[in-house]
């Protein structure tokens, strides 16, 4: 190998272990970073007996990032991911609502959408009961209610969550 070969083939391994530390350190930074999905997200997902589902209040099943509810007699499963930036949006149990404490959208029992910057009502996921129990179809999603539109007549039953937060 002459001298010029020998540098040519030096530099060429150099950039070649720069570029792979830096491609290591990219990915262990993504693999930190990116956000965590249960495990079976993605696909669909056994929770509670229909049953058991409320006709007034809402059930959490984390597994599939979601809540269950009963809008008129059906079961409907709401993503907790708000529909706006994508923050988890917790329930209210004392306003009967859900609020996001990122920038205050709020959404009826149902997920329609009642004020806030959220562009729509909460998405939903299919469901299916199978011998009496809910499957949640988290391939499934379904585009939340445009704003406007009410499912259910349910106003605030009691005070905000997050309204003291918000001023
Ligand atoms: S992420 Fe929920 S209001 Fe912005």
């Amino acid at each position: 190998m002459s001298e010029m070969d020998r540098r040519g083939f030096l530099a060429r391994g150099w950039k070649a272990s720069v570029a792979a530390i830096a491609g290591a350190g990219i990915w262990t930074s993504w693999d930190a970073l990116r956000p965590r999905l249960p495990a079976g997200f993605g696909t669909k997902i056994k929770t509670i007996a229909a049953d058991a589902v409320p006709e007034d209040d809402v059930v959490e099943v984390p597994q599939a990032r979601a809540y269950l509810t009963k809008v008129k007699g059906e079961v409907v499963a709401l993503s907790e991911v708000c529909s706006h930036l994508g923050c988890r949006v917790p329930f209210c149990e004392s306003s009967g609502q859900f609020e996001c404490p990122c920038h205050g959208s709020v959404f009826n029992r149902a997920g329609d959408f009642i004020s806030g910057p959220a562009p729509r009502g909460m998405d939903m996921y299919a469901i299916e009961i199978v011998d009496g129990i809910v499957e949640v179809n988290t391939d499934e999603f379904i585009t939340g209610t445009a704003p406007g539109t009410e499912t259910i007549n349910e106003p605030a039953r009691g005070p905000s969550c997050t309204e003291s937060s918000h001023g």
